[in-house]
């Protein structure tokens, strides 16, 4: 199975990270290493990467697309939640300049014929583990999990109209018979909807909110964000790409709380906090992708890129 993915805003990303030659850069979401490998030839001759995923075979797909840089890169296949562990361990006593963090999923792993069914079109199991890590698969919450559980995350993760419905559809049917695949799943969802189609598939934030569940994704994002900055030396540089508004809303909030003074309540007149700004935002308006680019990969079309300076 080819693992192919077309990174997204690559010169927006270099442009705004402004890697130099010899700096080293974090890539914790390394997936096919696409934006890694723009950045190794910015950081040439003896720059180091270091990418994690959680995906085992992003990793195997990352080492085999960036084999011509030897020993400038090292590849980890561990969640970018355990960053400071990860760095401890290495010992190599390398400071890393720079940080990119490109959320989501790659296209390899939403292709109809990836084994963990993360894509709505797949037939696969229904498991979207980013990685073998952990137990929780989204068989086991769509098979397990109280009614009402499914309908918070519905709601929650996945900002479904229709939550309700769809998590009683569950419950009824699987009174008979297990929910096994992607595909039944779809069929599910596919009923409540009555067959109406809009222009984005009525399974898509059913699935979206299955995985960020399977994955904890909001809650790894919302605890990493601090340390990755706590990582970096004054004038590192932080990108985030995100993909959907919650993914967005935590790094957007993130960045915007760490670039003020003070996080004391208006009412109280004198700062009690004596929070100081630890970073500088250098993206003030988010940037997108061109219509080129989504013509060119419509995928990128829901991309949003915020970039940081820490300052303290
Ligand atoms: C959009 S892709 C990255 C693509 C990459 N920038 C490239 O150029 O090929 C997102 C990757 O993040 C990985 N991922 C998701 N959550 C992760 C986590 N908590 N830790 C590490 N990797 C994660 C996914 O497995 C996926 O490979």
């Amino acid at each position: 199975m080819e693992y192919f993915h077309q990174p997204v805003l690559v010169s927006e990303v270099i442009d705004f990270l402004n890697p130099r030659s010899n700096q080293n850069v974090i890539d914790a979401t390394i997936g096919g290493g696409g934006h890694a490998e723009t950045i190794l030839k910015k950081t040439a001759p003896n720059g180091h990467l270091l990418g994690l995923d959680r995906d085992p075979r992003a990793i195997t797909a990352a080492s085999k697309n960036l084999k011509k840089f030897n020993s400038r890169v090292t590849l980890i296949c561990d969640s970018y939640k355990n960053i400071n562990k990860i760095i401890n361990e290495q010992r190599s006593f390398i400071h890393y300049h720079h940080l990119l963090l490109d959320l989501g999923l790659s296209s390899a792993q939403v292709a109809p014929d990836e084994p963990r069914g993360f894509s709505f079109q797949s037939q696969e199991a229904l498991d979207m583990r980013f990685g073998p890590q952990s137990d929780l698969t989204a068989e086991k919450i769509i098979n397990q999990w109280k009614e009402l559980d499914l309908i918070n995350i519905f709601q929650n993760y996945g900002e479904e109209r229709f939550a309700r419905q769809i998590a009683k559809n569950i419950g009824l049917y699987r009174k008979d018979k297990p929910i096994k695949t992607a595909g039944d799943l779809v069929k599910l969802i596919m009923r409540v909807y009555g067959g109406k189609r809009g222009k984005i598939h009525p399974a898509t934030k059913i699935f979206q909110a299955l995985r960020i569940a399977v994955n904890d994704e909001l809650n790894v994002l919302k605890s990493s964000l601090p340390e990755m900055l706590d990582i970096l030396p004054v004038g590192g540089r932080m990108a985030v790409i995100s993909y959907h508004s919650l993914e967005d809303r935590i790094v957007k909030f993130f960045f915007k709380e760490e670039a003020k003074d003070c996080l004391c309540p208006k009412e109280i007149p004198v700062c009690q906090c004596h929070h100081q700004a630890g970073l500088k935002i250098l993206t003030k308006k988010v940037i997108k992708p061109s219509l080129s680019e989504i013509k060119e990969n419509p995928r990128s079309r829901s991309a949003k890129l915020r970039v940081v300076e820490k300052i303290v």
